[in-house]
């Protein structure tokens, strides 16, 4: 069977390295999310081990639908009680691609509606996000899949990151730089703007092979068929194969309240020990390491901090420092594109929750 995963704009192929680590097969890739087979084992180790996915689905029944009659008669066969649903509160969202059926808001109404015949419930109730099940209806032409949330909440939102401070990046975003950076983990790494360290800790979580997900709840834990003795095994492997090395990895802001909680986040993380914290200026502030070593940062910009000031001179600073070290810079500053344009640096669009930013990074030499 088929296994839907979906991840921030453009990172699909970050997302089939960490399939190709795990072992599984890359079947089909969209902008959004990539499609595998599985194996339940399977599905609780990519919820475990991805640092780039947003959640991860099981594709448990696909049919070909061109109309609503259809639709409802198919949603109505499927065997809601006795499957994976333990409880009877779901949610329902889905999206069409290039299909005859072209309404999401009517797909969702009498898939709903199916859904609430078979289960025999006659009326609605309020549904708890904790406890409720997601189901995704995911039309590729009129081929109509049905997924089955198995992460819960995104996978993005790490349990470490209880702190935060303006415009943080998000977790798997800050993940996917890093990757996309090419750091070498015995290089030392410097985020100069490091707000709630997100990039810091997501580096030292990688340089130490942590699994980014090892304390959470996931929603395949609530299904009937839950194996807990192959679950306990993956999680005994995970810390396993932990390193305890020490990386070099400096985190450094201007604002010290927001430092703080980039220290509270890496304690919270266990990877308190391999960051250092430095309150300093960038402007002002210079760089402790020979040449040889990895700036990765996401530096304030207009749209997202509302600054005045003009910022034209830390860009300016950036790029200076790029162009003698590795690494790269995440950003929605308009004229990026002219400090970056020489053909030492690649660039990628993503976005950083609903914002377009690009990502400048220097090629390897
Ligand atoms: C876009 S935020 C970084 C967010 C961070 N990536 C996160 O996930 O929380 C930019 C950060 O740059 C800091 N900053 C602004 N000007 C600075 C300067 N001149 N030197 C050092 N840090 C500065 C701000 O305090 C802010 O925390």
């Amino acid at each position: 069977m088929q296994i839907l995963i979906t991840c921030p704009f453009w990172c699909a192929s970050l997302l089939t390295k960490e399939l190709k680590r795990l072992n599984l097969p890359l079947i089909e890739s969209h902008p959004t999310a990539v499609l595998s087979e599985w194996t339940w084992k399977d599905i609780y180790r990519i919820n475990l081990w991805s640092r780039i996915a947003n959640k991860v689905y099981a594709v448990m029944w696909e049919e070909s639908i061109t109309n609503f009659d259809q639709l409802f008669d198919f949603i109505l066969s499927l065997n809601w009680n006795s499957l994976f649903i333990q409880t009877t509160q779901f949610s329902l969202h889905a999206t069409c691609k290039n299909s005859q059926i072209m309404s999401e808001k009517s797909l969702v109404s009498v898939a709903h509606k199916a859904i609430l015949t078979s289960l025999n419930i006659l009326e609605d109730t309020k549904t708890d996000p904790e406890k409720s099940q997601e189901v995704f209806l995911f039309m590729s032409g009129n081929n109509l899949k049905v997924c089955i949330n198995t992460s819960w909440a995104s996978l993005h939102q790490r349990w470490w990151r209880t702190q935060t401070g303006p415009a943080p990046l998000k977790e798997n975003l800050a993940a996917a730089i890093i990757l996309l950076s090419w750091w070498k983990f015995n290089k030392p790494l410097i985020d100069p703007f490091c707000g709630s360290g997100t990039i810091a800790v997501e580096a030292a979580l990688l340089a130490r092979n942590i699994a980014p997900w090892k304390h959470r709840k996931f929603a395949f834990q609530q299904f009937k068929n839950f194996d807990f003795n192959i679950w306990n095994e993956i999680l005994l492997d995970a810390k396993n194969s932990e390193y305890n090395n020490n990386y070099q990895i400096v985190a450094r802001d201007i604002d010290e309240k927001v430092l703080g909680y980039a220290k509270i986040n890496a304690e919270n993380a266990w990877v308190s020990d391999c960051i250092s914290f430095e309150h300093q200026d960038f402007q002002s502030g210079l760089m402790l390491f020979e040449w040889d070593f990895w700036l990765i940062t996401n530096p304030p910009y207009w749209k997202r901090l509302n600054a005045n000031e003009d910022l034209a001179p830390l860009y300016e600073k950036l790029a200076d420092y790029l162009k003698e070290c590795y690494g790269g810079i995440i950003s929605s500053y308009p004229w990026m594109w002219k400090l970056f344009n020489s053909k030492h640096f690649s660039h990628k669009q993503l976005y950083n929750w609903a914002d377009e930013v690009e990502f400048y990074r220097k090629k390897p030499v």
